[in-house]
Formats: C-alpha cells, sequence, structure tokens
C-alpha cells in the first residue's frame, strides 16, 4: 500500500512534546506498508513470540545485541513475514464496554509486533477511566506523569489559550510535530516504554499522525551499516541540557544513547529527536555517519505509516518514532482532543499489569 505524499506546511513549527517552539522544519516524505494477504500470521506468531518470551526472560539472548546474529537472523525473519502478513492500518473493535475481547488480544500483541502500534475503534465514546481500563488489557499499568497531565496522568492534547503556561510547548498548539520518542529525555530508570492516544474529537482540518516502528528502522540500519548501530549504541551519543525556567531546573540534563536495549527484558528502547536545538549530539564522523542513516531511512520512508485519527479511533504502541501534522479546528465545533497516556510497562497484550511501583 503506498501513501501519499506528506506535506508539512513549512511555516508549522515541529518540536517534540518537551519542546518550545522553534525554528520551520520543511518535510516531505512517501511511505510504504506491506500489503496483506495471507493467513500465515498465525503461525508466524508463534515463533515470533518465543522470541519475545526468551527476550522477556532476560536471559542474555536479546536479537537486538549485536553479539547475537543468529537470534538475529531468526527476529529478523519473523518480523518480516509477519509485516508482510498484516495490515498495519487494521482497527480492532471494541465491545460495548470499550475493551477487546479476550480472543483479540492474540491479535493486538501480533499487530505490536509487526507495525509497533494497534489500532482500536468502537462506536462509544471512551472517558478517561475507560481509555485506562482499554489499556491495561495491553499490560500497560505504570503511568509516567509530566507536567501537562491532568491529575489522573492522562494528557489531553488541545490547543489551550496563549495565556496557559503550555502554551510554550508545542503538542498543546496546533502545530506539527517533527519525529521523535517520547520523553527522550528521561533517564533510563523513567523510559517511557509504551504510549497509547484516544482520539475525542478529530481537527476539522489535519492533525494526523506519523509512525514509524523504531524495530523496523534497527533492522534496516543493521542490514546496511551494523558498525554505526554500535554508534547509535552508545551511551554518550545524545546529551539533552537541562530545562531551566526562572531559575528553576524543570528537568536536570540527561545523556544516552539512540538505540538500547530493556535492561528489564531485553526489547530495543529508542530516544530521538529531530529538532535541532536543546540537543547535543556526539560529532566525531562515526555518529554523524549513523545519525545521517537514521535521517535518510525516514526521508526514504519505507516503513512509515500515515493515520489520521477518527472519533473513537485510539492506538497503542511501543513508544515507536511519531510526529503529528499541523491542524486547524473549526470554530463552530469542539476543538481537536485526543488523551494521551505514557507507560513505564513495555506493550504485552494480555499480561497482566506489575504493580504500581512508584
Ligand atoms: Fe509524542
Amino acid at each position: 500500500m503506498y501513501f501519499n505524499w506528506l506535506r508539512r506546511d513549512p511555516e508549522s513549527v515541529a518540536d517534540p512534546t518537551d519542546g518550545r517552539l522553534q525554528s520551520p522544519v520543511h518535510c516531505t516524505r512517501i511511505g510504504r506498508i506491506d500489503h496483506v494477504n495471507s493467513d500465515r500470521a498465525s503461525a508466524m506468531y508463534a515463533s515470533l513470540s518465543d522470541v519475545s518470551r526468551r527476550v522477556a526472560a532476560g536471559d542474555g539472548d536479546s536479537p537486538f545485541s549485536l553479539a547475537n546474529d543468529d537470534a538475529y537472523a531468526a527476529w529478523r525473519a519473523r518480523k518480516l513475514e509477519l509485516r508482510r502478513s498484516l495490515e498495519a492500518t487494521r482497527a480492532l473493535d471494541l465491545g460495548a464496554d470499550g475493551k477487546l475481547a479476550a480472543a483479540d488480544l492474540a491479535a493486538a500483541a501480533r499487530q505490536v509486533d509487526a507495525f509497533g502500534f494497534v489500532l482500536f475503534e468502537g462506536d462509544g465514546r471512551l472517558d478517561k477511566a475507560a481509555f485506562l481500563a482499554l489499556n491495561r488489557q495491553l499490560g500497560l499499568e505504570r503511568l509516567d506523569a509530566n507536567p501537562g497531565a491532568d491529575t489522573d496522568r492522562v494528557t489531553s492534547l488541545t490547543r489551550v489559550d496563549d495565556e496557559d503556561p503550555r502554551a510554550q510547548y508545542v503538542p498543546y498548539t496546533n502545530r506539527a510535530l517533527n519525529w521523535h520518542t517520547d520523553g527522550y529525555y528521561n533517564d533510563s530508570a523513567r523510559a517511557i516504554r509504551a504510549f497509547a492516544l484516544y482520539c475525542v474529537q478529530p481537527a476539522a482540518r489535519g492533525g494526523g499522525n506519523f509512525l514509524f516502528d523504531h524495530e523496523y528502522l534497527y533492522l534496516q540500519i543493521r542490514d546496511r551499516a551494523p558498525d554505526l548501530l554500535r554508534a547509535l549504541m552508545r551511551p554518550d551519543l545524545m546529551r539533552v541540557p537541562a530545562n531551566v525556567q526562572n531559575g528553576r531546573v524543570v528537568r536536570a540534563e540527561e545523556t544516552g544513547p539512540v538505540f538500547a536495549i530493556d535492561g528489564d527484558g531485553g526489547g530495543l528502547q529508542m530516544r530521538y529527536t529531530s529538532r535541532p536545538r536543546n540537543i547535543v549530539w556526539k560529532r566525531d564522523r562515526q555518529s554523524t555517519l549513523a545519525l545521517g542513516l537514521v535521517r535518510e531511512l525516514l526521508m526514504a520512508g519505507d516503513g512509515l505509516v500515515e493515520l489520521r485519527l477518527r472519533r473513537g479511533q485510539g492506538l497503542v504502541c511501543s513508544n515507536l518514532l511519531h510526529g503529528r501534522e499541523a491542524y486547524a479546528d473549526d470554530p463552530a465545533q469542539p476543538p481537536r482532543l485526543v488523551f494521551r497516556a505514557r507507560y513505564l510497562d513495555p506493550v504485552r497484550p494480555g499480561v497482566e499489569p506489575p504493580a504500581e511501583r512508584d
């Protein structure tokens, strides 16, 4: 399936969640996802689950370790087969209670394994409690708190008034957000492993999301230049200076890699932002080449998925790379409103979430 060219308004300002307004960026990309017409997914899923279970056991056999060529080759083959067998934009139906049927949890797991996210939709409108209950079905319990969140730790993403302190952060405006992963400025103990979105009210125009499975990006880099993955996994690659406002440290400086193997389960984590300001990249030749390849692959768009959530649709994802188009509300209609919840837990459909630890 080929997607239309994504054209973002050059006057729009792109900046990740933590960021303040910055200079304009022009982005034009094309994306392709492998189309579906096979029912081999079930068999392949069993194999991929075997790998996932080994990774979850933390036995040091992560396919994302550069030392594990055999495990990587097996994971890669199964990942690609799943991607060929499934459709990224398949939306799973929610029941009248706003939840997924138990029988659909395996399908949700397959979607996440293949594409890094699963889409869902229902006829009714979920309130925030129902949204959180749905996410718990997918193994998500431990919510991250961010300053703009509501008291229940769900963030209501909508355009706020200029007087609102959140107006300095792009997610609370109608402007575009360029490629990033959520919480890239968090320390590893507070790594965002998943987030969920739910569309209460779409914008009159624009507001679509673009997604790129970071596991698939890793795969493309490992195929082309495994040495550059070493550079992307160095712990001093990316430095995010402290966020200081009015002499107060809102967030401490943080340094880390782009790709990391999760010490709690062996999955792949990614931290990234395409913002040019308030970020300091290591500047040696390998780092520069590696970051250039990341940008090149994002521009090439093989694996990019474009979505425009309709009212009653949402997604749960493994904190993959994502962004948002600029949007415009209709003054005669309610403004765009999307619920967002960020989690310290990984997506594990059907797995009982761990008890709250913080
Ligand atoms: Fe985000």
